[in-house]
């Protein structure tokens, strides 16, 4: 393993440290720990001639002016509960590696705030803040956060891309089985799949457990269970449709309770948005029927609908010619997973290149990454900006 790429992963390694849980990752919008990490970046990006700033949403962002128009490369700092050490971060990483060796190109890197969504229940806050599409009430939401930091969310307007920023590049873990099941180090990304994000509740009535029979409940959680199976059932009719119910949230949530109240979350995705909206229909119709049939009520909201985003052509065939010229067989695919690049690309033409996750793994302590994969996708980064410059 090249020096460079054993020292981009032990960066990630250290970043893994900083988090709000000792003994895991767990890094959330703006949490403090998100402090260290901005100063252990910051100092790399200073370092090598970089302006340092963090943004109104608490991007953190390094820019070096140079020749031509500005390429932004990034990703984001945040991280799911017990995370891995990758997701996110390498793709930062990466971007400040690649604008110490390229000098004369004009860079800015950015660590975004906020991407996967933990916190405050909506994600992509920090993308959409570069971009211009952060509404005003996902702004409200988060400006407790956003002040609690020592930031002023009035100057989210100077958060906004600069004129001159011509492309987006992201480098990211492809957090799934394909690259490493075909022996391939990386992957040219040609789409990246739309998500829906929702939360279903199923309203009963608490009682007690003791006195209750059985046919007289109103049981909250049982409802919930028969949806969630029938959410496994209806994912697995459907080829490339995926349905994950990854968080439920048990009122009282006592042993000898009849649970009273259980709201689900519910994550959906699909390459073709006609699909994953179908499929929305379809769980929501399921889950008022099974919820009737219980004396139950059911009541849902839909705090994400991300249609499925294509990457930039031209930026996308750089990508794969960079890749070719470094020596490496080029393999398009889709994203299963959302990436900041999703909310970018409608606005600065984006690419994306993932790197090969051993295992399979992610968002999951085991999450890997091989460092001749690191050093293959810094090499290609190199290739890349001479090809665009
Ligand atoms: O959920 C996702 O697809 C990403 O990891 N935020
Ligand atoms: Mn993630
Ligand atoms: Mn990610």
């Amino acid at each position: 393993m090249s020096n460079r790429a054993q020292r981009l992963i032990d960066c990630c390694r250290t970043l893994a440290a900083f988090t709000e849980e000792p003994g895991r990752t767990t890094r959330t919008f703006l949490s403090p720990p998100m402090v260290d990490v901005h100063r252990h970046l910051g100092s790399l990006m200073s370092s090598i001639g970089m302006h340092v700033t963090v943004d109104a949403v608490g991007n953190l962002r390094g820019v070096r002016m140079g020749e031509g128009p500005r390429l932004i490369i990034g990703s984001h700092l945040d991280t799911v509960p017990n995370a891995g050490a990758f997701d996110g971060v390498l793709g930062v990483v990466i971007g400040i590696a690649l604008a110490e060796t390229a000098s004369r190109h004009s860079i800015e890197v950015i660590g975004f705030s906020e991407e996967e969504g933990v916190r405050l229940g909506v994600p992509f806050i920090g993308s959409r803040a570069l971009v211009g599409t952060l509404d005003a009430a996902t702004l409200a939401l988060a400006e407790p956060y956003i002040r609690q930091f020592g930031l002023n969310p009035e100057n989210i307007a100077e958060a906004h891309f600069a004129p001159e920023t011509a492309a987006y590049l992201e480098f990211h873990i492809e957090q799934g089985p394909v690259l490493e099941s075909l022996h391939l180090p990386l992957g040219v990304v040609d789409a990246i799949a739309g998500q829906s994000r929702l939360e279903v509740t199923f309203e009963g009535q608490a009682n007690h457990a003791g006195t209750t029979p059985m046919p007289l409940r109103r049981d909250a959680l049982v409802a919930a269970a028969q949806w969630i199976v029938r959410v496994e059932q209806l994912a697995l009719a459907h080829d490339l449709l995926v349905a994950t119910t990854g968080r439920v949230q048990i009122e009282p949530n006592a042993t000898n309770v009849v649970p009273g109240r259980v709201t689900v979350s519910l994550d959906v995705r699909h390459r073709c948005d006609e699909n994953r909206q179908a499929a929305v229909r379809q769980l929501i119709a399921a889950a008022s029927k099974i919820a009737s049939r219980r004396g139950v009520k059911m009541h849902h909201q839909q705090p994400l609908d991300q249609p499925a985003v294509p990457m930039n052509v031209g930026l996308r065939e750089h990508l794969a010619t960079a890749v070719k010229s470094a020596g490496y067989p080029v393999h398009y695919m889709s994203s299963g997973a959302g990436h900041d690049a999703m909310i970018v690309a409608p606005h600065i033409p984006s690419a994306m290149l993932f790197l090969r996750s051993p295992g399979g793994i992610s968002h999951s302590p085991d999450e890997d990454v091989l460092g001749e994969d690191v050093e293959a996708a810094i090499t290609v980064g190199e290739r890349f900006l001479c090809l665009t410059s």
